[in-house]
């Protein structure tokens, strides 16, 4: 199988940009990827752009073709195709583009992801989300998606004695990282207090206890790994890559506690890298929530089910820990807009694997694993990365 290889990568700041428009914002991700990579327009075969929601969210579909044109690169008319997967659009941009190399059809993809969530209220942001959620079984009845993590978080609870301290240790944990993060959406740390006496948003599930509202964009530039040095000195390698899916409400699934589509596709992305959880060194997992991190981490095997909380407390996911989680802030401090959100977890790893995340850099870094959700659960999309 042909081998890949993350060449360039490049990020806007996470938060709410009222002074940038859609097409500021990919482009500027996109022409920092490329600058980094070192190739040029002619090098490109195809563009993958992830977003969630652009129809609801500013109005504009076609979002494939906007962003080439946006680029400058209509009149070369290079494939460009939008991919849409919930929260793991970004992460299902990465596969497509990874999957037209590793097929020989194409040498070298960027990679886009991008979604603009503040332009439309709170009411509307949270209703657009819920529409990645099961409209006749879930939607209908008001679950929004702090209500559906909420139900997990209480399931975990009550099964696994998992504790709201816990759930605000994540928290901390991740606004410690943010704060470390000059494009970080929240750059501040925060005291458990703050967590623990937050207002409810869905019990148990405060305020920061959940991923924010994030205008923002990523971009990476991917080419077969054979010819990877003719343009980039330290390219990074993607040496496994799953896919998975389950059912799109939570009643349908046999534990709301696991999601058996991240375990599905964690599975495919180790063995084809050929390494067992124990050998990733750092991780950013889907923290849309915090109870989501403390699922993902289990579900990735890092630790057995049901001891996600009392890996927290054992501090093993901080920036010093045996395996270091979410050093961008994962969504939680970082930000979340949808659709960039996958794309910007494969920039934070190669960015620790080329030893280039400055106050956040987890000491040698040789392999780092992405984990995007969609939805609850009913989309996984994981890549595991190593240093050339
Ligand atoms: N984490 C930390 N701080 C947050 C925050 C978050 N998630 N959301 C808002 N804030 C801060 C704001 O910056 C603001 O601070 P300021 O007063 O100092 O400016 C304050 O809290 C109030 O912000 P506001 O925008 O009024 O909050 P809100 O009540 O409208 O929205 C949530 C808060 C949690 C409901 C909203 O962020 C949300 O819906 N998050 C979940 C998004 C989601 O479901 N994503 C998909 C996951 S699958």
């Amino acid at each position: 199988m042909r081998e890949v290889a993350v060449i360039g990568i490049g990020l806007t700041k996470f938060g709410e940009l009222w002074n940038k428009s859609f097409r500021q914002l990919i482009t500027e991700a996109g022409s920092k990827a490329i600058l980094d990579s070192g190739i040029e327009g002619k090098d490109i075969d195809a563009m993958y752009i992830g977003s969630m929601s652009s129809g609801r969210f500013i109005g504009q579909e076609h979002i494939g073709a906007l962003v080439a044109d946006a680029s400058g690169f209509s009149h070369m008319h290079i494939p460009a195709t939008r991919v849409e997967g919930a929260c793991a659009s970004g992460g299902l941009a990465v596969r497509q583009g990874y999957l037209s190399i590793v097929s020989g059809v194409n040498d070298v993809v960027v990679i886009g992801g991008i979604e603009k969530m503040n332009d439309v209220g709170g009411v509307s942001a949270t209703e657009t989300l819920a529409t990645a959620a099961d409209q006749e079984w879930e939607a209908f009845f008001g679950a929004t998606f702090p209500a559906l993590y909420a139900m997990i978080a209480k399931r975990h609870m009550h099964k696994y004695k998992t504790t709201k301290e816990q759930l605000a240790q994540v928290a901390v944990k991740n606004h410690a990282n943010g704060a470390k993060n000059p494009n970080a959406q929240y750059r501040r740390e925060i005291p458990i207090e703050m967590v623990l006496n937050a207002s409810p948003v869905a019990t148990p599930l405060g305020l920061f206890d959940c991923s924010p509202v994030s205008d923002g964009s990523a971009a990476i530039v991917m080419c077969a790994a054979d010819i990877a040095k003719k343009y980039k000195d330290n390219p990074v390698k993607i040496i496994g890559s799953g896919q998975g899916s389950d059912t799109l409400p939570l009643h349908g699934r046999r534990d709301i506690c696991t999601l058996d589509a991240t375990v599905h596709a964690a599975k495919k992305a180790y063995k084809q890298a050929n390494i067992k959880p124990s050998d990733v060194d750092l991780a950013e997992v889907h923290d849309c929530f915090t109870i989501a991190e403390i699922c993902a981490i289990e579900d990735l095997g890092f630790v057995k089910k049901g001891e996600g909380g009392k890996a927290i407390d054992r501090k093993i996911t901080t920036l010093d820990g045996t395996i270091p989680v979410n050093t961008s802030g994962g969504l939680k401090s970082k930000g979340h807009p949808v659709g960039a959100t996958g794309v910007a977890q494969v920039v934070e790893i190669v960015q620790q694997l080329r030893g280039e995340a400055d106050r956040r850099q987890v000491k040698n870094a040789k392999i780092g694993l992405a984990h995007n959700v969609g939805g609850s659960g009913a989309t996984s999309v994981v890549h595991i990365m190593e240093a050339m």
